[in-house]
């Protein structure tokens, strides 16, 4: 159980839709018979039962809740090709990098933004580097508070890229970049921070070894370096297990 709730959340989501249809499968293969909606209502409880189980929060219940009637509701409606042709298109561009490099969108909590301020050097001109920004909360929330440092996002996913953009547009001290995390020149800054899965990391680990300059820091959100042992861990709100782990070199 504490594996899966590490899980992100979308996939903690499908299960517990799927392990609510499995019960009503082995209820009505015993033999159980109920008008439509009772089922539909039963895959909903279902659905809220398990998610509050695996610790989702209360937006992803809600969801939870709704989709069995939304499911329902759209049953032998005909949807013209071209809107789940949009939906692909609208869920590639928010996803699409986290698919290709197995590191799927989910936010740090404010709490870990304001311990994030924290982390950094006191010097005017720091630069930070958040590499898979997002949808630029942290970098929003730094750059207001540091109005002295250089703050850049890097973000493989175009939509993803472009709400980050957007969000910290009225920041002339934040630079949000398209493109891959591996490109990025990290001798460039201070901190570099990222918040991705436990996939890349050994990767970064070398190139964060490779790249970055002393006096600089390393910070990983949530997930560890195998066989590295941080100089610090600070808990943050969040999923089950959030932390800020801190390298200084
Ligand atoms: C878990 S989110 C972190 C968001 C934000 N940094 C935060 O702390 O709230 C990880 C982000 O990294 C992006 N990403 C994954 N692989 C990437 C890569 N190779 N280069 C750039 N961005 C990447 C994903 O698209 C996703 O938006």
């Amino acid at each position: 159980m504490h594996l899966l709730r590490r899980l992100p959340p979308i996939l903690c989501a499908l299960l517990a839709q799927a392990l609510a249809f499995v019960g009503l499968v082995v209820l009505a293969r015993l033999g159980l018979r109920f008008p439509g909606f009772v089922w539909v209502l039963a895959q909903a409880v279902g659905a809220v039962f398990l998610s509050r189980a695996l610790e989702l929060n209360v937006r992803w219940i809600l969801m939870q809740a709704l989709l069995p009637f939304l499911l329902r509701a759209l049953w032998g409606v005909a949807i013209p090709a071209w809107v789940y042709f949009g939906l692909f298109l609208a869920l590639a561009l928010v996803f699409g990098g986290g698919m290709l490099t197995r590191v799927p969108l989910y936010h740090a909590s404010r709490d870990a933004w304001v311990k994030l301020e924290t982390l950094l050097p006191d010097r005017p001109g720091l630069r930070f580097v958040d590499l898979g920004c997002g949808f630029g909360g942290p970098l929003a929330h730094l750059a207001q508070a540091r109005p002295d440092g250089r703050f850049v996002g890097v973000e493989a996913s175009p939509f993803t890229w472009l709400v980050a953009w957007l969000r910290c547009l009225p920041r002339p001290n934040v630079f949000i970049r398209l493109g891959s995390l591996w490109r990025a020149d990290l001798a460039a800054f201070d901190v570099v921070y990222a918040f991705l899965s436990p996939v890349p990391m050994p990767a970064l680990w070398a190139k964060v070894r490779r790249e970055m300059k002393p006096g600089s820091r390393f910070i990983s959100h949530s997930f560890e370096v195998p066989g590295e042992t941080p100089h610090c861990i600070i808990p943050v709100k969040g999923r089950n297990g959030a932390r800020l782990l801190v390298w200084d070199f």
